[in-house]
């Protein structure tokens, strides 16, 4: 890292590049324009591309240096891998390749190990995070005396991105997902897969109270935010999909009404 920010001393970051395989990045996006509203940011939803959870490593790899380069090329400074999944399986290669700030993320097993009483906690991730060497790592480190139980929710990500946040589906969907996890008497929930935010509020409603829920885009965005020197002179917002445009543009509209978002066609291999 201090190789990369010596690469900006005279030439401050400016625009935020944000990257994920669709639409769950925009989770990210949201606390990012919360804590620095005066900064631009320039997204890309891999949305030919999604899911990444199900792929392999190599192909998560080679799509994110895909998007990374293209997130370069349109300007962009600091990168925020806005997926838990491609930040498992290639931000060290992406931080080792490129000279530039990476900012990534990852299930938040450390603030949940923190907050739970009954030493039991849930993961809630992708098939490919739970199965990186980082995530084990993560485990062994913060969580070795607690008995932590994961579950990979193929169709969260698929609900989100048809902008299915809450009804029947959903519920059917987090019942499958959690009642395991809840008979083992888990009191903490690890949203480790940033489309997962928007069901939150469903996640909430559905769970007995005490549940407690661990979304780690708002640390995300904290981090981003040391990482910048600048002081920007716009505060546009790009969002470009390797999917369909107008559809991706809807489907901003139910995430995140509050940004306005039409969004760009992007051609990529
Ligand atoms: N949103 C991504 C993550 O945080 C990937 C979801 C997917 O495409 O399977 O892991």
């Amino acid at each position: 890292m201090s190789f990369a920010l010596t690469h900006f001393i005279g030439k401050l970051p400016e625009v935020i590049g944000i990257l994920d395989s669709g639409v769950g990045g925009l989770s990210v996006m949201r606390e990012i324009r919360a804590q620095l509203p005066e900064q631009p940011l320039t997204y890309i939803g891999d949305t030919a591309w999604c899911p990444y959870g199900n792929k392999d490593f190599s192909e998560i790899r080679d799509r994110t240096f895909i998007l990374t380069d293209s997130l370069i090329e349109a300007g962009a400074e600091v990168i925020v891998v806005a997926c838990n999944s491609a930040t498992i399986v290639a931000i060290e290669a992406l931080r080792s390749q490129y000279p530039i700030p990476f900012v990534g993320m990852e299930p938040g097993v450390k603030p949940a190990a923190s907050l739970t009483k009954t030493g039991t906690i849930g993961v809630l991730a992708t098939e490919a995070s739970l199965a990186g060497e980082k995530f084990h790592r993560l485990v062994a480190t913060h969580a070795r005396d607690l008995r932590v139980i994961t579950q990979p929710c193929p169709k969260f990500v698929e609900l989100v991105e048809r902008g299915i946040l809450t009804g029947a589906e959903v519920e059917e969907a987090i019942d499958e997902y959690t009642s395991a996890i809840l008979k083992a008497d888990a009191d903490v929930f690890i949203l480790g897969c940033s489309h997962y935010p928007f069901l939150r509020p469903t996640l909430e409603a559905s769970l007995p109270d005490h549940i407690q829920f661990i979304d780690t885009g708002s640390a995300i965005a904290r981090r981003v935010k040391q990482q910048l020197l600048s002081s920007p002179t716009h505060n546009k917002v790009k969002v470009l999909t390797t999917g369909n445009p107008e559809q991706f543009s809807q489907l901003c509209e139910i995430l995140i009404p509050e940004f306005q978002i039409k969004c760009q066609a992007l051609k990529l291999p």
